[in-house]
């Protein structure tokens, strides 16, 4: 495979102070990636990726208007993180926000402890932190996704504008026909924004849903440009970087070619109509240039995640549905419609006919999922809400709301477990599990219909979804939660203690 590998630095984007950020060590260049803005020999250690972020509160164009939000080194997405199997991982963290906050390397194989993935850290305004850690040698390429998550601040930073791209360059990437497909990455996420440009607080009924707003954009933009020349190959690699909105997706009279979920691919493509990617989740599909000439439409197609008990979607659509599409006005009330179930598609992107090359071919193998071996044990975890006197709702995981001093789960390593995972609530709850990915085996006692690997999965209400995990590696603490980022703040988060075993 030809990717340039060289030493450089690479300005990644300026500062609200003014200070010139710089990412330094290897990087790559792919097609979608013209070459740098800059470039130097320098002596930066081989196999070492380092990385300056600062989060900050400032100006930046969101859409294509002027916003005061949360971004990392003034951009959002924040810049893209890449690195390879056995690399270093070297992030210099400046919080320059007005609140404590820290990273999450959202689906990496890492260690969550120490200066690494770790989220129990709390990094107060104005400090300086060094992150470090080594992606082991055999770590799948794919699609990450890096974020705060600072238990209690999560939602409100993340809907204020954090997150990043994270890319590990594997072996995937050396498959012929994904090699020489065009790369873009959609970094889908939705923004509220008042007349002045600011994030509204947000209205308590909608922290209980999980905040959603009506500027919806791809890799900050609305409506993105994407181009595919007749016969040529599209990989899109998206990142649902949003609190709570889902996306159906559709991209009008392309199927999409699915090649990996969560970051991680699959064994052979599958062919979708339509696809659904909750808060969290990350998927790469292939677009052939195989139609007419022309332009067509990137959708998000509506869909209803549930509600609030007897406000919920048993009372059908007009009340409250989720939140919405369509934001929720100054206030709800009777008779306004925050049902994305009768809700209309929304374009994300428009694909645009460009050129023509000769006809590329789909890949007929990707690399082979291997099937886990059957449990040693098996764990039911059930998703619901309720109501804590004077406090209003919790979000609760086998009845109980987070607790940073209590562990929830203790497994072996070297273990394989299924979890079953139960919402016996009214709202659809995406569930995710850091440091290790999963296997989902079945839903309501229905076998999945192809093996992937995942680390969050959508858990409808009534809904008992079976995942299979095997714990490997890393001892330590780490969490798994609902991706509906209020949910998490809220108390729908528990802690895994994997400890050395067998
Ligand atoms: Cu993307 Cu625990 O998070
Ligand atoms: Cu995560
Ligand atoms: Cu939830």
């Amino acid at each position: 495979m030809k990717q340039l590998r060289r030493r450089q630095f690479i300005a990644l984007g300026t500062s609200a102070a003014g200070t010139l950020l710089l990412l330094q060590g290897r990087l790559f260049q792919s097609k979608a990636q013209p070459s740098s803005p800059s470039s130097t020999e320098d002596s930066a250690e081989e196999g070492l990726v380092e990385v300056f972020l600062e989060a900050s509160y400032g100006t930046v164009n969101i859409g294509g208007q002027s916003a005061q939000l949360f971004s990392y080194n003034g951009q959002i997405p924040g810049p893209k993180i890449e690195a390879r199997p056995g690399d270093t991982v070297r992030i210099r963290f400046s919080n320059n926000l007005p609140e404590p906050t820290n990273l999450h390397y959202h689906g990496l194989h890492v260690p969550p402890t120490g200066n690494a993935d770790n989220v129990f850290l709390n990094i107060p305004s104005g400090e300086v932190f060094t992150y470090e850690f080594t992606i082991p040698d055999d770590h799948p390429g794919g699609t990450f996704y890096y974020h705060p998550h600072l238990h209690g601040w999560v939602a409100r930073q993340v809907f204020g504008g954090l997150g990043g791209i994270f890319v590990i360059r594997g072996e995937m990437d050396e498959i012929p026909e994904i090699e020489a497909a065009r790369e873009v990455f959609l970094f889908l996420k939705d923004f509220a924004l008042d007349a002045s440009g600011r994030v509204p607080a947000p209205h308590h009924m909608e922290q209980m849903l999980g905040r959603e707003g009506p500027l919806v954009t791809v890799s900050g933009q609305s409506n993105l440009d994407l181009s595919i020349p007749r016969g040529g190959l599209l990989r899109l690699r998206l990142i649902n970087a949003s609190n709570a909105r889902f996306y159906r997706l559709t991209l009008e009279d392309h199927p999409l070619y699915l090649i990996a979920t969560d970051g991680i691919s699959l064994s052979e493509p599958v062919e979708l109509r339509e696809l659904l990617l909750t808060p969290g989740e990350r998927a790469d599909v292939l677009v052939r240039g195989e139609r007419e000439p022309g332009q067509y439409r990137l959708l998000d197609l509506p869909y209803n995640r549930g509600g609030m008990g007897m406000m919920g979607r048993g009372m059908g659509s007009g009340m409250m549905g989720p939140m919405g599409r369509g934001r929720m006005g100054p206030r709800m009330g009777p008779g306004t419609d925050f049902s994305s179930g009768g809700g209309t598609a929304r374009t994300l992107a428009t694909l645009t006919y460009r050129g023509q090359v000769e006809s590329m071919a789909l890949p007929r193998q990707l690399i082979p999922v291997e099937a886990l071996p059957e449990p040693q044990t098996v764990r039911r975890f059930s998703l619901n809400h309720g109501m804590r006197p004077g406090m209003g709702m919790a979000f609760l995981i086998n009845g109980y709301t987070f607790n940073h001093q209590r562990i929830d789960t203790r497994v072996s390593l070297n273990t394989v477990e299924d979890w079953e995972i139960a919402n016996t609530g009214t709202m659809d709850h995406p569930f995710h599990l850091h440091t290790n990915p999963f296997q989902v085996i079945s839903r309501d006692g229905r076998a999945e219909a192809f093996r992937a690997w995942k680390d969050t999965v959508l858990v409808r209400p009534g809904e008992v979804v079976r995942l299979r995990v095997r714990f490997a590696d890393f001892p330590g603490k780490a969490v798994y939660h609902c991706h509906i980022l209020d949910h998490e703040d809220l108390g729908m988060m528990g802690i895994i203690q994997m400890q050395g075993g067998n």
